[in-house]
């Protein structure tokens, strides 16, 4: 027999790369190997979201393109994992029977027992219980050099109205800290430069864990560890965010000057609707801390547009909000009803047009925000670790600052993957810098 090869693809969020990096480190062990070529695939997976219905279409579409595949050969296992899994579990086998397995969130280590059980007998295979322990040891394939992300808790206990993760993804689990550090250790003496802490919401880190771990503790036991140089983190919720995790991360020689944290609505009514479970007062407290310990952080956030029953009146709120923070970047979502979620059934859901328009206006506003502050970077020197050819030109090469920023350069054949080197940013774009590698004069 020649090569297996195996092909996936990631919808969705950094924990879902992450859950794929665990399913390929699997497919590896059995034999396969990675290819970026569908059709070369003896095994396809599909690992999936289901946040918003624009993620789920998209899945619907790949599912339905693999048809043909399977007619061509009968052999080829197609597996459909991650979040919508979790959701449509047998369901999605009577929408696509030609979906060979479905592994919900919890069953990543099934993996390798379903595909052998699929080898010896052609049929449907579901493993979506969510009963079983969160955390397993298993080989992880890292998809990149010098950059890794660690999943340090699973589930999300907050119960946003509007959001589907904590019923997909189950309830907090974290990860021991002697596990966590295990895996970091070994990732610094294989070269890793840079890793990015995973968890729906990293602030309640350690609180299911009732030994007095916390985020705090975890971040500064972190900072002994040799090898790594940057430690970034996502994402934070402002109910949980504290201020000794603040200070943590503003001592802290490797946790980075980024911050995430979403701040969804700048309407306190609107933020109780969505049981957010702090208040914009609260929040303008954590983020004025954060930027006297830390004054050059970099504050990006997440918006929700057309929330059920939100008015004009707590839109222009979102945007005073917007201006008031001014933040270097913020992810803006239109409002997409969640079947099972509180808000799919709450009065006054917004029209679609209405929706959009205001999309539209906040991310002027926002645009105008971040182009300025990108402005504010030109003709200085940042430290940036090399992550390679931008996607659609092998000539510029991108790489990021401590602050998450990404500066594209001609590549010169000076720098190789993984340096870290400084750049001088020459133009700020609203989404991106244009800069060249600082070289010392003489
Ligand atoms: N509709 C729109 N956006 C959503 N998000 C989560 N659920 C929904 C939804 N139903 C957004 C939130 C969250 C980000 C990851 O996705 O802003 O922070
Ligand atoms: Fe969803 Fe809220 Fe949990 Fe984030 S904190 S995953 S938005 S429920």
């Amino acid at each position: 027999m020649g090569e297996k090869y195996y092909f996936i693809i990631s919808y969705g969020c950094q924990t879902n790369i992450s859950d794929s990096e665990r399913y390929a480190g699997q497919l590896e062990e059995l034999g396969y190997r990675m290819t970026e070529n569908m059709e070369l695939a003896d095994v396809i997976l599909l690992n999936t979201c289901c946040v918003r219905e624009t993620a789920e279409d998209k899945t619907l579409g790949k599912i339905g393109e693999l048809k043909h595949l399977k007619k061509r050969n009968p052999d080829l296992i197609i597996a459909v994992t991650g979040c919508m899994a979790q959701e449509w579990q047998d369901k999605l086998f009577h929408r696509a029977p030609h979906i060979d397995l479905v592994i919900g969130t919890h069953n990543i280590h099934k993996l390798v027992s379903l595909i052998e059980e699929r080898q010896k007998k052609s049929d449907h295979y579901l493993a979506a219980d969510m009963t079983v322990p969160a955390f397993h040891d298993l080989p992880t394939r890292h998809f990149r050099d010098f950059f890794a992300w660690v999943p340090i808790m699973n589930g999300c206990n907050k119960f946003c109205t509007y959001c589907i993760v904590p019923y997909v993804r189950g309830r907090e689990v974290s990860r021991s800290v002697e596990n966590i550090a295990k895996e970091i250790k070994k990732l610094g003496t294989q070269g890793f430069k840079e890793i990015t802490l995973l968890g729906q919401n990293v602030n309640s880190y350690g609180q299911d864990l009732k030994n007095g771990t916390d985020f705090s503790t975890l971040i500064r036991q972190i900072e002994e560890i040799e090898g790594i140089e940057r430690v970034r983190y996502m994402t934070s919720h402002p109910k949980d965010m504290t201020f000794a995790m603040i200070d943590a991360m503003a001592e802290s020689k490797k946790v980075v000057n980024h911050m995430h944290l979403p701040i969804q609505s700048g309407s306190d009514e609107l933020l109780k609707k969505m049981n957010r479970g702090y208040t914009t007062a609260h929040y303008l407290e954590l983020i004025e801390y954060a930027r006297r310990r830390i004054p050059d952080l970099v504050l990006t956030t997440d918006i929700i547009v057309g929330f059920p029953g939100e008015t004009e009146e707590m839109f222009e709120e979102t945007l005073h909000f917007l201006e008031k923070t001014r933040y270097d970047m913020a992810y803006t979502f239109i409002y997409s009803p969640r079947t099972g979620t509180p808000a799919a059934k709450m009065p006054d859901q917004i029209p679609q047009d209405v929706k959009s328009l205001r999309l539209r206006k906040l991310m002027d506003i926002q645009n105008t925000i971040s182009l300025s502050y990108n402005k504010e970077m030109e003709n200085k020197i940042y430290s940036v670790i090399v992550e390679g050819p931008t996607k659609n030109d092998e000539n510029h090469w991108f790489g990021r600052t401590t602050g998450n920023k990404m500066i594209i350069w001609e590549n010169d054949n000076t720098v190789a993957v993984g340096d870290t080197v400084p750049v001088v940013v020459d133009k700020g774009q609203t989404w991106v810098l244009k800069g060249h590698i600082w070289k010392q004069e003489g």
